[in-house]
């Protein structure tokens, strides 16, 4: 076991696939888990040709009806034959950890799927015994829902149920009714669900949506949001006051934190939304800790924010932030795509150069103290794939944004199926490139600075470890200093504009180790720095 403070997630690198779509074994043209053991090298075959990343996160694999492909989980100790079996789910574990990938599932906590066993019984009558795992209401008396919450996917959150007469509520799409979690045997019957696969030596949980899964018990009306407009998300029409970070899921974190503690190194990373201060909370405290780790996703949006520029006060802003809140026992956890939001590469496109920010981009997220996690494809700069209307798949898309054109096949090479099916894929693929065939060999491209990247942060302590403190330079410039006793500095700098700018170093001396241009590497330096226009880098402090 690690000891406290040298937790392997701590220097890792994460990687998420989202198994639909990451390599099909079977030619049924959706991903499976034979696909990922196959793809496995690429990701780490524990030499710099390879990605070199730590662990792997899976979206959802269990037996699911599909309606929110698998965040609808009907078994959550099983696997969906879509994807493979236990025996397979076994053998991806051991394959990993034969590479040293560690390997992280999903886990929703917050509701199942309505064909889940659980609810089944539960709608069955007023009198189930399982009635009150989930949430049930009399209809207000005109008939209309109990509250006025709306589903993160638009609509109302409640569904009546014409056989017993009561609303039930869902916070997402009415085929994923919510948990009671007031309710100790559906807490105690979720945290065995933990237990099943730590003893299949699963590493760890990405955790979906746990700031829901306790709600203000009275269930009131949310107050409206003054700022919202129409046109606006109707998600965003509410305050959330009563059904999002609410103070008793702070609670219920430590608790479920203590089942990760049975099992020594493992962690909880959770997918959670809210303001810096929201997302250290879940963190808890030194002597009663919550998630290991959660997500802060202000690098793709924040509130006030659908899409958050890259622009330097903003970026600069959004460090400050986590590192002024995140409790000191742990550290941020960032990301820059995953798949429910627009690709890094379209998401910063509105002047056509979004793919050289996506070259800067590895270098911020790389360069930062935190355990980064990519989303497949990022690499090499896969960007949305637009999905004609008779591909659609996400049920999303009826009431709120699609999120199809961000989930399409890994691009493997150029080949009709890409490499990713020899039969039709589940979503359409982009265009032949970008793929991981042209770019393997080639040094300069997007994938070859990602290796590059995650393998010298494995070598440089300070980029490891290290604190971080804030540089001067040019308006435009993010930079920070990384430094650990005992070993070189490291400065890095982000240029944001699309001209060149300077970036102050925090020592006389230093060497680019890693460049945007390639060319750069290897250049000496004094005490600053010319970054390329929309370019970053990684200066090594020389003695
Ligand atoms: C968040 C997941 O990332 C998203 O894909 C899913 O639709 C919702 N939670 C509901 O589980």
């Amino acid at each position: 076991m690690d000891a406290p403070g040298r937790e392997w997630w701590r220097e890792a690198v994460c990687y998420q696939i989202y198994p639909r779509s990451f390599q099909d074994s079977n030619g049924d043209g959706i991903g499976d888990l034979e696909g990922i053991i196959r793809r496995l090298d690429y990701l780490n075959d524990g030499t710099p040709h390879s990605l070199g990343i730590d662990a792997v996160w899976l979206s959802p694999t269990y037996p699911s009806p599909m309606a929110d492909f698998g965040y609808d989980v009907a078994d959550y100790c099983d696997v969906h034959p879509d994807f493979g079996t236990l025996a397979t789910m076994d053998r991806l574990i051991a394959e990993c950890h034969r590479r040293g990938i560690r390997v992280l599932l999903d886990w929703v906590p917050n509701h199942t799927s309505d064909q889940h066993p659980w609810f089944i019984e539960s709608r069955s009558s007023r009198e189930s015994p399982k009635r009150d795992w989930y949430i049930w209401r009399d209809p207000r008396p005109d008939g209309s829902p109990p509250n006025n919450w709306r589903s993160v996917f638009g609509g109302p959150a409640w569904t009546f149920d014409e056989r017993t007469g009561q609303y039930y509520l869902h916070s997402f799409l009415k085929e994923q009714p919510d948990l009671n979690w007031r309710n100790p045997e559906v807490e105690a019957a979720m945290l065995q669900t933990l237990r099943f696969w730590f003893e299949r030596g699963v590493d760890g949980f990405r955790i979906d949506v746990i700031g829901r899964i306790l709600k203000h018990p009275d269930l009131p009306d949310n107050p409206p949001n003054p700022e919202w407009r129409p046109g606006d998300r109707e998600r965003f029409s509410q305050l959330w006051l009563y059904n999002h970070n609410y103070p008793d899921v702070f609670n219920a974190v430590k608790r479920i934190r203590k089942v990760f503690d049975e099992y020594p190194g493992r962690v909880a990373v959770g997918e959670v939304f809210g303001t810096p201060e929201e997302i250290a909370r879940f963190y808890g405290d030194a002597d009663s800790p919550g998630l290991h780790l959660a997500f802060n996703f202000h690098f793709i949006h924040e509130r006030g924010h659908a899409i958050t520029p890259w622009e330097a006060p903003v970026l600069r802003r959004i460090i400050a932030n986590a590192e002024a809140t995140v409790p000191p026992f742990s550290q941020p956890c960032f990301a820059l795509n995953n798949h429910d939001r627009s690709r890094f590469v379209t998401r910063q496109n509105h002047d056509g150069r979004g793919l050289e920010r996506a070259r800067a981009a590895p270098l911020l997220l790389l360069g930062l103290r935190n355990t980064p996690f990519l989303y497949y494809g990022e690499e090499i700069g896969m960007a949305d794939v637009d999905i004609p209307p008779e591909r659609q798949q996400d049920p999303a898309r009826f009431r709120s944004v699609g999120r199809d054109p961000e989930r399409t096949p890994m691009q493997w090479d150029a080949s009709p199926g890409r490499g990713f099916t020899t039969g039709e894929p589940w979503l359409p693929f982009g265009p032949p490139s970008p793929n991981v065939a042209e770019q393997d060999g080639d040094p300069d491209s997007l994938l070859s600075l990602y290796r590059r990247a995650i393998w010298l942060r494995k070598e440089l302590p300070a980029l490891r470890a290290g604190s971080v403190a804030n540089l001067g330079g040019d308006e435009a410039v993010v930079s920070w200093r990384r430094q650990t006793p005992g070993a070189p500095g490291v400065a890095v700098a982000v240029n944001t504009a699309t001209v060149p700018a300077r970036a102050q170093l925090p020592f006389p001396r230093g060497r680019i180790v890693l460049c945007t241009v390639r060319a750069r590497e290897g250049e000496r330096t004094g005490g600053e720095v010319e970054l390329p226009p929309l370019g970053a880098a990684w200066i090594a402090e020389e003695a």
